[in-house]
């Protein structure tokens, strides 16, 4: 072991465990890929004003989780706590959305920071598969996204997640909660954090897990009977669309989520075999984000997917992924003239698209076989001299044992028609 280990909150992906995050990855971009959303990266940290303004001054995410840096020219820097207020900002910034028609349809994977207090299921260094569609008002683009993440999930194989639904209203009626709702909780015996919470974020005080707060909030106003006409049919036609899908959800009128930018459409992926962390991905709309970092107006939905916790809920289901082998084939050269020889015609298969490794280090037969075990090949191609002598190298079948000579000239086709 080195001196050093992972910082605490992080760990290392690393074979073959890795291969399941990656297989995530894929499975969660495969329907956007199909649904028009190209891909987009931005760097790892912004400038830490457009977080404080997109995701919003009091929420936990801004004032305590952040990672903030000051670099040598001055600069205050931030490391991503999440991906939407880079990904509106690099769209504007390059005229995305004056480019073509709207909505312009981004999907992104990456590592996000927050520093948060680590336990199963959250951690200070994360990655999420999102998409973001921007400027667009429709129903049928948030009911595109819902289904887009079911059917990733549903890919993977998972079957105990729930949507959770809600709708946040807008800059019409969402003031007029927010005042009903401090009326509300100012008449409560609160601690003096979640009083100052009260002033600025109230929304946020109805996602208190504590037992003591909850108590209080049972009869707490809901945004449901606040929302104005037009946020009311918004919602009804987001439902009706995802229910024409066969897509199930719940209606949660208390879902609030942890950033500031969303308003109507709201959801949140939970699965129940995680424990405390159990949203495993969530999103929404955020109609005001653009103008809230200087743009224009540009309504816009979207979600991001963590991966992490995709991977708890597969390991919580016992989902297997059905993951190839890192490769097909395993060549085992016997003495140096057979080295030079494989190492050709390994270089060969590759070429022809067949995965394939080699015993490098000089390995005996026996640990060259074990080392090709290890490496869940379908074949070995074992050659010594005396096969080189006949031109023929020994192709063994991993599975039955079963062993048969080939010409060298015909190993690549042998090979490739055997695993087609
Ligand atoms: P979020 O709910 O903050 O939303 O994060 C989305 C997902 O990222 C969570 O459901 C969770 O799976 C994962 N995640 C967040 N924090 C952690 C952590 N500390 N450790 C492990 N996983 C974590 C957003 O980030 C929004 N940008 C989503 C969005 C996109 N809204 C609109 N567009």
């Amino acid at each position: 072991m080195s001196t050093f280990k992972a910082p605490r909150g992080t760990y290392d992906l690393i074979p073959p465990a890795s291969a399941t995050y990656l297989a995530v990855r894929e499975a969660i971009a495969a329907p956007l890929k199909r649904s028009g959303y190209g891909y987009i990266e931005t760097p790892g940290f912004e400038n830490v004003e457009l977080f404080a303004r997109g995701v919003g001054e009091s929420t936990d995410i801004v004032t305590k989780e952040m990672y903030t840096l000051t670099t040598k020219g001055g600069d205050e820097l931030a490391l991503r706590p999440e991906g939407t207020a880079s990904v509106l900002r690099a769209a504007l910034e390059a005229n995305l959305h004056k480019a073509g028609s709207l909505p312009v349809k981004l999907w992104y994977s990456g590592s996000y920071y927050r520093y948060e207090r680590p336990q199963k299921g959250r951690y200070r260094h994360f990655s999420q598969v999102g998409a973001e569609a921007i400027g667009a008002e429709d129903p049928a683009l948030d009911a595109e996204l819902i289904v887009l993440a079911h059917d990733a999930y549903r890919s993977l194989g998972l079957r105990n997640f729930r949507i959770l639904l809600n709708s946040l209203g807008d800059a019409t009626c969402r003031p007029v909660y927010r005042a009903a709702l401090q009326e509300f909780l100012r008449a409560l015996d609160l601690d003096e954090d979640t009083r100052r919470r009260v002033e600025i974020n109230p929304l946020r005080v109805l996602d208190d897990k504590r037992e003591a707060v909850r108590a209080q909030l049972a009869d707490a106003p809901l945004l449901r009977d606040y929302l104005c006409e037009e946020c009311k049919a918004y919602h009804a036609e987001v439902r009706e669309l995802i229910t024409a899908r066969g897509v199930d959800f719940e209606d949660d009128a208390r879902l609030v989520r942890g950033l500031d930018y969303y308003t109507r459409t709201t959801f949140e992926f939970v699965h129940d075999g995680l424990g405390s962390q159990s949203a495993v991905g969530g999103g929404g709309r955020y109609d005001g984000l653009s103008e809230m970092i200087g743009g224009p107006a540009l309504p816009s939905v979207g979600w991001a997917l963590g991966v992490d916790r995709t991977v708890l809920a597969l390991e919580a289901e016992g989902v297997e992924l059905n993951l190839p082998a890192a490769v097909s084939v395993f060549a085992v050269p016997l003495g140096e003239e057979a080295r030079k020889v494989l190492f050709g015609l390994v270089g060969e298969l590759r070429t022809a698209g067949v995965a394939t490794d080699f015993a490098y280090g000089g390995k005996g037969l026996k640990a060259a076989m074990k080392a090709a075990n290890r490496s869940g090949a379908r074949y070995a191609i074992v050659a010594g001299e005396r096969d080189l002598a006949e031109d023929v190298v020994q192709l063994k079948d991993m599975d039955s044992g079963e062993q048969s000579p080939v010409p060298l000239t015909e190993v690549v086709e042998a090979v490739r028609a055997r695993l087609a």
